[in-house]
C-alpha cells in the first residue's frame, strides 16, 4: 500500500519551511523527451502541489486552429483564438472550450503545427499570463514547459533544465507511443531546432538551473535528486 498522499496545507506541510514565504514554484524545462512531464507530476505528488503541463496549453491552441481551420502562419489569426479559447489542463486531460482534446492535442498534426504557434510572441504572451495566474492561484505549483525558469517565472524557488541524449529521447517516445526510432528521431530533431532558434523565449536553460542529465537515469533517481536539492536550500 501507498502512503497517502499529503496537500500543501496539510498539518504535515504547516511550518515546513519548503512551504513558507513565497509560493513554491518549481520550473523543469528542456526538450521533448527528457521525462519531465512524468518528473514533475511525481514531484508535484510528493510535494502535495498541482502540476500544470504548458506544452498542452500550446498544443491545446493549435488543434483549436487547426479545428476552426486558421492558418498557423496566420499569427494575428492565431493570438485572437489563443484569447478567446478556454483550455483547462488537469490531471492529465486536456479541455478546449469545454471538449476534451485530450487525445487529439497529442495527434500528429498537432505535433508537427505546434512550434509555428509556439513561437508567435503574442499567442506566448497570452498563455504565460494564464501560466502566471494558475500558479498564483494556487500559492504554487510545478510547471514544466520550454521558458518556465527563463520567462515565466524567473524567480522560481528551484529551476531545473531535465535533458537526455537525442538518442534516448527517441527511444523513450518510441517506448511510449510507437513509431521507428530513427523517424521518430528527425521528428524531435527538427522541433527543437525550431524550439530553440525562435525569436520569443527560445528554448534554453535559464542562467541558474540546474541541469539534470536524465540519459541514464531512472524517474526514481531524477525525483529524488531534486527533493535532495529542495532540502538543502
Ligand atoms: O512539451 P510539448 O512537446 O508538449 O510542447 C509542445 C510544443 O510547445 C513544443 O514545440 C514546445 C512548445 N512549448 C513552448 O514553446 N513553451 C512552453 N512553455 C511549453 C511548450
Amino acid at each position: 500500500m501507498t502512503e497517502p498522499v499529503p496537500a500543501a496545507g496539510d498539518p504535515l506541510f504547516a511550518g515546513d519551511p519548503l512551504f513558507a514565504g513565497d509560493p513554491l514554484i518549481i520550473a523543469l524545462d528542456g526538450p521533448a523527451g527528457a521525462g519531465k512531464s512524468t518528473v514533475a507530476a511525481r514531484l508535484a505528488e510528493i510535494l502535495g502541489l498541482e502540476y500544470l503541463d504548458t506544452g498542452a496549453m500550446y498544443r491545446a491552441v493549435t488543434f483549436a486552429a487547426l479545428q476552426a481551420g486558421i492558418d498557423v502562419d496566420d499569427a494575428a489569426a492565431v493570438t485572437q483564438l489563443a484569447r478567446d479559447c478556454e483550455i483547462v489542463v488537469a490531471d492529465g486531460r486536456v479541455t478546449v472550450d469545454g471538449v476534451d482534446a485530450s487525445d487529439a492535442v497529442r495527434s500528429a498534426e498537432v505535433t508537427s503545427a505546434v512550434s509555428t504557434v509556439a513561437a508567435v510572441g503574442q499567442v506566448r504572451a497570452v498563455l504565460v499570463e494564464r501560466q502566471r495566474a494558475w500558479a498564483f492561484s494556487r500559492n504554487g505549483g510545478v510547471l514544466e514547459g520550454r521558458d518556465i525558469g527563463s520567462v515565466v517565472f524567473p524567480d522560481a524557488r528551484l529551476k531545473l533544465f531535465v535533458t537526455a541524449s537525442p538518442m534516448v529521447r527517441a527511444e523513450r517516445r518510441v517506448a511510449q507511443s510507437g513509431g521507428d526510432v530513427a523517424e521518430v528521431a528527425a521528428a524531435i530533431a527538427a522541433r527543437d531546432l525550431k524550439d530553440s532558434s525562435r525569436a520569443t523565449s527560445p528554448l534554453h536553460e535559464a542562467a541558474d538551473a540546474v541541469i539534470i542529465d536524465t540519459s541514464e537515469m531512472s524517474i526514481d533517481q531524477v525525483v529524488a535528486q531534486i527533493l535532495k536539492m529542495l532540502e538543502h536550500q
